[in-house]
């Protein structure tokens, strides 16, 4: 097995220890109990690859509000856009024209430092593949922001985290210690600790098997939930699309459809 430092895993998280001071002073918006223009806003957002003849239009003209403790799943075909429309709301893929306002901040015109601190604080990200730093252990995947930020972690929440995710028993277990299922509820309960206002997961469910996916669906919803927290996810699953407040649906970097589950349409 590869060995990489602490300071390594650090580096991989995109919060640098550099950022400590700036990380500790900054506090997240998830007491904001109202935004008036949503905790997630897109303003006529578009992003392209390439040049010339050469150039995919991978989202088109996207405009979009989502609001405070809303779960949205964003559905459509592989290649339709759905996790550069997802890369472009969590501070990580710069429009090529366009705005994206995260809490009412205009993500894209604050210094590179100045985001990735404040995506941290937050932003909680789960991944298809969860992304967990192999050298820290469970509790310590946990609690990463507090690490990264030089905060002593507040392990008493990491231990109601862990009862929660039913992994009580796994606090110093490594995540190459861990079933697939078990590591993605580490990357729920990561993305969750500091309770930032907004999660986003891009395909959660995709490496597991259907009665992992219903568990790891069915925790993640609950604590944001629990939390107001607002959730989208990116999702090939009816069955989680279905649990959803309100679906997106993409095709060729635009929403075709958007629907809220009481029957109501946006679009
Ligand atoms: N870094 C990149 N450079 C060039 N083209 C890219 C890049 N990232 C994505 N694309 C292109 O943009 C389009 C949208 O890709 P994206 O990853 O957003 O799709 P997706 O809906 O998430 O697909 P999947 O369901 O397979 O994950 C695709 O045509 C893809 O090839
Ligand atoms: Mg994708």
């Amino acid at each position: 097995m590869q060995v990489i430092s602490l300071k390594t895993a650090i580096g991989m998280s995109g919060c640098s220890p550099r950022k400590d001071e700036r990380l500790k002073s900054m506090k997240n918006n998830n007491s904001v109990e109202t935004l008036s223009g949503g905790v997630v806003r897109l303003d006529n957002v578009t992003k392209k690859y390439g040049i010339g003849n050469l150039n995919t239009i991978a989202v088109n003209n996207v405009s979009l509000t989502i609001s405070k403790g809303e779960f949205v799943a964003i559905v459509g075909t592989s290649g339709s856009g759905k996790s550069t429309l997802m890369h472009m709301m969590c501070g990580i893929e710069k429009p090529t024209s366009g705005k994206v306002f995260v809490c009412g901040e205009d993500i894209y015109s604050m210094k590179d430092t100045d985001l990735s601190v404040f995506r941290c604080k937050n932003i909680g990200m789960v991944y298809q593949f969860f992304n967990l730093i192999p050298v820290l252990n469970v509790e310590e995947n946990i609690a990463f922001t507090e690490i990264v930020s030089g905060e002593k972690p507040d392990f008493k929440e990491v231990g109601k985290l862990l009862k929660r995710l039913g992994l009580s028993d796994k606090g110093y277990s490594f995540p190459n210690q861990l079933s697939g299922g078990q590591q993605q509820r580490v990357a729920i309960g990561r993305a969750i600790m500091g309770k930032p206002p907004i999660v986003l997961a891009d395909e959660p469910t995709g490496n597991l098997d259907s009665k992992n996916s219903k568990e790891v669906i069915d925790l993640l919803t609950e604590l944001c939930r629990e939390y107001n927290t607002t959730l989208v996810v990116i999702t090939h699953d009816e069955k989680i699309a279905e649990k959803a407040d309100r679906v997106l649906r993409i095709e060729d970097g635009r929403i075709i459809s958007d629907v809220l589950q009481n029957g109501d349409s946006k679009k």
